[in-house]
């Protein structure tokens, strides 16, 4: 597949790899227009689907990981464009239907749209150049992939309404510390970093993996005691698998596990 506002690569030599997607529009920052959006849907499908593949990052450029939704591609539309052709979100959740874990690596600006498609991940490595914010208000709009609603979830309401009233960004360091982000790491390392997060998710059971995906996204998406439910289902079905098995035995005999679905 070519695509002309992504470039995708496979990386690693284990039996399961991973899969690689960049943002590329270099001259806009990465801007989020519908063809960049088309491509990332197509790709992220792709990789999904894809049995010799485990985890996926997604990342930019050193300047950005994505500097928002194309204002320009934005600007002229009206009401009634945005709403039949459902602008913006026709083609923006597509990274929640992905079963494999996502790994954001984000360096330089994260802002808008770019912020909300990094929160969509399921795990945030920041470079230390790394500046997220919603600066939506500025523009006289508000987030429209979530970010009213993850932003909060991530960093509490105060820290949450204070960025998205006013615009401002937020350091990496101040990020993490707000919770947004899992760790920081000099900017020269982000990809060998986030490679081998990637590599050592790759190598536990994968359906161990997608299923514990989907039950911390339950802690988002859903209330405490519909969660821990789902979560004990899940928990006593993997009894049903040849891993857990494995995992254990092994464990009990110190030696290292050798998954079967892997
Ligand atoms: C279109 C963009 C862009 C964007 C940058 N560019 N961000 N084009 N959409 N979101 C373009 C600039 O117009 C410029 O093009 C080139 O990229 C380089 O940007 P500069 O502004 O010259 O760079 P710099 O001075 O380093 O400033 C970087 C920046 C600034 C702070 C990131 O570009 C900026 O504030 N961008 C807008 C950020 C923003 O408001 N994002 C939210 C968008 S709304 P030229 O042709 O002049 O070189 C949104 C809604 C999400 O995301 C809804 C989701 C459903």
């Amino acid at each position: 597949m070519s695509y002309e506002c992504i470039l995708t690569d496979v990386r690693g030599d284990a039996a399961l790899k991973t899969g690689v997607i960049t943002l590329n529009r270099p001259k806009q920052l990465n801007a989020l227009n519908d063809q960049l959006m088309d491509e990332l849907g197509q790709a992220l499908l792709a990789f999904d689907a894809d049995p010799t593949i485990g985890c996926i990052i997604l990342t930019g450029s050193e300047k950005a990981f994505a500097a928002g939704a194309d204002i320009a591609a934005m600007a002229k539309l009206t009401h009634m464009q945005a709403h039949t052709r459902q602008y913006i979100s026709r083609n923006w959740e597509v990274i929640r239907q992905v079963r494999k874990p996502v790994i954001a690596a984000v360096a330089g600006f994260a802002l808008g749209g770019g912020c909300e498609v990094a929160m969509m991940c399921d795990i945030l490595l920041a470079a230390d150049t790394a500046k997220f914010g919603q600066p939506e208000i500025k523009l006289g709009i508000i987030p429209g992939a979530g970010g009213t609603q993850r932003l909060p979830r991530a960093i509490g309401k105060a820290k949450a309404m204070e960025l998205l009233l006013t615009g401002r960004m937020m350091g990496a360091e101040e990020a993490e510390r707000a919770g947004l982000v899992s760790r920081i790491v000099p900017a020269a390392t982000l990809m060998d970093e986030a490679l081998a997060v990637a590599e050592q998710i790759n190598g536990m059971s994968q359906p161990s993996v997608a299923l514990l995906k989907e039950c911390v996204n339950e802690a988002f998406e859903s209330g405490l005691s519909s969660g821990v439910q789902a979560e004990r289902r899940v928990f006593h079905s993997l009894f049903g698998t040849e891993d857990q098995q494995e995992g254990m035995d092994a464990f009990l005999n110190k030696r290292k596990a050798v998954f079967t679905h892997r």
